[in-house]
């Protein structure tokens, strides 16, 4: 679908058939969220695919029982890797397999130390901010391909990290449900122009 339509038509679905999206569909959501972009490249997330009926139910509890959690055919659970150090240094890696040169490494190495030397506080936000960004880039492709989907900031991120037992590094920040949807685009309620572009 051409972009322009992909914008126009997508809208947070709340209702869903009881039908699964294929795994195959799934994969290739997945892939192109793999593509999203992310300052320095550092990819600062990681992504529960829970398509679990039984799971879902646990987190339903934790979402303050938005239905989408448990309607929907799968739950995309974002979150935040605060280990940003880690990830440069698995980027880094990357680039001397790759023959890049010392120099080109270096420049990169410099261009990190802003974001490693700040507070924890600071490196989660950096992480976040990036999740947004695959997060933006998973409720499009999913469109993309017929499916959709539903954004949810509405959970509880500590329930989510136990129950779905996840290591300390990293932080539940945002869900995306996917599905057919039941439910029908309402019209888009957005300010005017002359009130965003100065
Ligand atoms: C960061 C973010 C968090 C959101 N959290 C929720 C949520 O917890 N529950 C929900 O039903 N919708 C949630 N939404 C969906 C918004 O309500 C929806 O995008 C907005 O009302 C505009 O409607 P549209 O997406 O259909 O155009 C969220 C959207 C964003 C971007």
């Amino acid at each position: 679908m051409e972009f322009q339509k992909l914008v126009q038509q997508r809208f947070a679905s709340r209702e869903y058939e009881d039908r699964k999206i294929d795994d195959a569909l799934i994969d290739e959501i997945l892939e192109m969220v793999r593509l999203s972009p992310s300052a320095l490249n550092m990819q600062p997330w990681k992504i529960k695919v829970v398509a679990d009926d039984d799971l879902k139910e646990q987190l339903y509890d934790k979402s303050f029982y938005q239905s989408q959690i448990t309607k929907c055919s799968h739950v995309l659970v974002f979150c935040a890797n605060r280990d940003l150090q880690g990830q440069i240094e698995k980027i880094i890696n990357g680039m001397k397999a790759a023959g890049v040169p010392e120099e080109q490494i270096n420049r990169y190495k410099t261009a990190t130390q802003l974001v490693l030397s700040g507070s924890e506080e600071s490196v989660l936000c950096e992480a976040q901010k990036n999740v947004y960004i695959a997060v933006t880039q998973a409720i499009y492709a999913a469109k993309s391909l017929g499916i959709d989907s539903c954004i949810v900031q509405g959970f509880e991120p500590a329930a989510y990290s136990e129950i779905l037992e996840l290591p300390s590094n990293l932080v539940p920040t945002l869900l995306v449900t996917l599905g057919y949807a039941a439910d029908s685009p309402r019209p888009k309620v957005r300010f005017p122009k002359e009130d965003i572009f100065f």
